[in-house]
């Protein structure tokens, strides 16, 4: 069986995974969180997103950030991490050892930030991809603003594809009226791959204090909740561009990921299931797999877009 894919046909590094298995940024640290704990293999996934990396160390939002709810979860973190000078000299060197692809989800401000983010990441052994975050909901400026709409979202991409060599998914915001006019603009800038969906903005009420219950008031909702929305974006999506799409929102079983990849999804990000199953990724895996096998399936290229009518 093949189930490798090739997602940034069109870039001189290319970006090949063995199959299209990923993990959503955010959800799955730098990858080395659960490799220490032997919890299975991480080599064998398709590739590895990491946490939303910035110029400049963040703190993060004030607690609480975390809610549940209904086939969900509400988060505001807001972009915690160590800066993209301890990624390149603490992560970068591990990656380097891997024979999983890692990529690094970028977030800035401005789109100066972007830039200077891509440039400092071009060259950097152990990093195979940047993933473009135009749709962090949890900041004040940038960020899920430049995903809003087409303009902004094109104007990120083209100053991270001058600024870099390496191939470049940019990750959409559904917080916007018409994701396939973004997605447009996006691959008309030069994007290699478009990921989405990223967290749907929402809030939690605590009754007994009658106030917000996130610190940062909003958060963003991610969680089986949020497949059909994303499914339906993906969809749109696919039929909008001629790149190839990552599936994300919501996918919890092979099931979910089969539907994504049905609806034209060439790959497909593990998030949220990680936190109640941090083998959801592997199982989704083996789960295709098993499909593939029981249906006599030889190449998963088969199976992207079966269900487009
Ligand atoms: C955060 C960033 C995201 O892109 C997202 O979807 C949810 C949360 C954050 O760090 O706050």
């Amino acid at each position: 069986m093949n189930l490798s894919i090739q997602l940034a046909p069109q870039n001189k590094h290319g970006l090949l995974l063995t199959n299209p298995v990923m993990t959503a940024s955010g959800t799955f640290g730098y990858g080395m969180e659960t490799e220490d704990s032997h919890l299975f293999d991480i080599q064998r996934l398709g590739a590895i997103v990491c946490k939303g990396t910035t110029l400049e160390p963040r703190e993060g939002n004030p607690q609480p950030r975390l809610a549940e709810t209904a086939s969900g979860v509400l988060n505001s973190i807001g972009l915690q991490n160590r800066g993209v000078q301890a990624l390149i000299t603490e992560k970068a060197p591990i990656w380097a050892s891997w024979r999983v692809p890692v990529i690094v989800n970028i977030a800035g401000e401005t789109i100066d930030d972007y830039a200077q983010l891509a440039g400092k990441l071009e060259g950097v052994d152990g990093i195979s991809g940047l993933e473009v975050n135009i749709s962090c909901p949890n900041i004040k400026a940038g960020g899920g603003a430049f995903g809003a709409n087409p303009k902004s979202a094109a104007a990120v991409t083209a100053a991270v594809k001058t600024a870099t060599s390496l191939p470049v998914l940019v990750k959409l915001s559904p917080n916007t009226s018409d994701i396939a006019e973004v997605a447009t603009a996006v691959a008309e800038a030069g994007a290699d791959a478009i990921s989405l969906i990223n967290s749907l903005k929402g809030i939690a009420i605590d009754i007994s204090r009658r106030r917000p219950l996130l610190g940062s008031i909003t958060g963003g909702l991610s969680g089986p909740a949020i497949k059909p929305v994303a499914l339906y974006m993906v969809y749109e999506v696919v039929g909008a561009v001629d790149l190839p799409v990552i599936g994300c929102g919501g996918i919890t079983t092979a099931s979910d990921a089969l539907e994504f990849i049905m609806a034209g999804a060439s790959a497909i990000q593990v998030g949220s299931a990680s936190f109640t199953n941090p083998r959801a990724p592997l199982d989704v895996l083996e789960g295709i797999e098993q499909f593939m096998e029981k249906e006599g399936i030889k190449d998963i290229t088969e199976l992207i877009g079966a269900a487009r009518i």
